[in-house]
């Protein structure tokens, strides 16, 4: 066990986000950043932002629409606001994102964790269909206990509802849960739900969300487990 999770009392579920967390949403346009050239990086930073802001806009209208479609129109607002990056990537750069990197550290965290007997599972926007051919490609399956999309309850981490989902298949109180996420807005999510939280901050950004805060806040995922 752990230094980290002893002192946290020992959660039951470790509930892992997705995509920043397990799988790094950069390495599709990096594995095609010599075709799309020198703006590669701002283009992949402006199509993670779009992406992630239409999930929280249409949670809060009240229009959910899965997670795929809105990463195919974040791609194409990137390519509109990119004239010189070549449209034709477009199934290139979609089908790198079915097929993410992991990173290196995350099998062995998971597998470490169910060592300990904790439960493993993910929770993420990301629709069905998309995390399947993640977690496959990544060779994750075996490691993960469940696999929660928010499409079942038809809106966006941050709300409650995400959350409780794993609450409700697992039969346990948000007491109970860990969340280990990249995203720190998806801690703010979590421990407004009432669960503990680590942040995930490989590149240090600053700190936020005041008095929603992680429980730890850690480099990478190998202090996790
Ligand atoms: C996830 C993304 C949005 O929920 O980080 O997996």
């Amino acid at each position: 066990m752990t230094a980290l999770l002893t002192l946290l009392h020992q959660p039951k579920v470790v509930a892992f986000d997705a995509y920043g967390t397990l799988f790094d949403v950069h390495s599709a346009v990096q594995r095609l950043a010599a075709r799309i050239g020198p703006d590669a990086a701002a283009f992949s930073a402006l199509w993670r932002q779009k992406q992630l802001e239409y999930s929280w806009v249409l949670s809060l209208a009240g229009a959910y629409r899965d997670f795929w479609d809105l990463t195919q129109e974040a791609l194409d607002y990137a390519f509109a606001s990119f004239p010189a990056v070549d449209k034709a990537l477009r199934p290139d750069l979609l089908a790198a994102y079915r097929s993410l990197s992991a990173y290196p550290e995350a099998r062995g965290v998971l597998e470490r964790l169910q060592a300990f007997g904790f439960s493993t599972c993910i929770l993420s926007n990301g629709a069905p269909g998309m995390l399947a051919d993640a977690i496959a490609s990544a060779g994750l399956t075996d490691r993960l206990d469940a696999v929660f999309s928010v499409d079942a309850v038809g809106v966006f981490k941050t709300a409650p509802a995400a959350y409780q989902m794993v609450c409700s298949h697992f039969g346990v109180a948000p007491a109970d849960v860990l969340l280990v996420s990249s995203n720190r807005w998806d801690i703010a999510g979590a421990v407004a739900f009432g669960a503990l939280a680590i942040w995930v901050n490989r590149a240090g950004l600053p700190r936020e969300y005041a008095g929603l805060d992680p429980v730890a806040t850690v480099r990478d995922l190998n202090a996790v487990g």
